[in-house]
């Protein structure tokens, strides 16, 4: 399974997703993971230092990651595609092409919350705490979505 994490900026959320998920498909054969932004703004940049930090903490190194913006060709190369949040949500579904590019979207924390249309909140204008409360999302919503395909 492909697996693409997408978020505003591709240096806060985003990364920390794919780091946390990278970590828990390490052993699985056929699981890949990468992230991207809806933004172009960062591209080329390393995720933002407190999601560095944050992620190193818990034993997950994603300092070498390089942000880059979603690209279309995207819906094509990959199975499913985690969006942080309901903005983020929205424009990948004006890109979309068709159903099946669509139907691949859906927001992370309906892994662990279905229904509720919840929000990983950004982080990115708040304290250290808001990075702990994002990674501790997204570790359960990562847990998640293994249980439901591979367990
Ligand atoms: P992210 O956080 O979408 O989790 O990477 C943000 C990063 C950058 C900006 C906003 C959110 N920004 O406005 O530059």
């Amino acid at each position: 399974m492909k697996v693409l994490m997408v978020c505003l900026g591709n240096i806060c959320r985003s990364p920390m997703a794919e780091g946390i998920f990278a970590k828990k498909i390490a052993q699985l054969e056929d699981w890949t993971v990468d992230s991207a932004g809806t933004i172009a703004m960062h591209a080329g940049d390393g995720p933002d230092h407190r999601a560095v930090k944050i992620t190193r903490k818990y034993g997950v190194d994603i300092s070498k990651q390089v942000a880059r913006q979603f690209h279309p060709s995207d819906f094509e190369r990959f199975d499913l595609i985690y969006v942080a949040d309901r903005n983020n949500r929205d424009k990948l579904l004006q890109l979309a092409n068709n159903q099946e590019q669509r139907d691949k979207v859906k927001l992370i924390l309906e892994e662990v919350m279905p229904g509720s249309d919840a929000d990983v909140p950004d982080p990115y204008y708040g304290g250290e705490e808001g990075f702990e409360n994002v990674y501790r999302l997204l570790d359960e919503a990562t847990d998640a979505i293994l249980k439901r395909y591979v367990k």
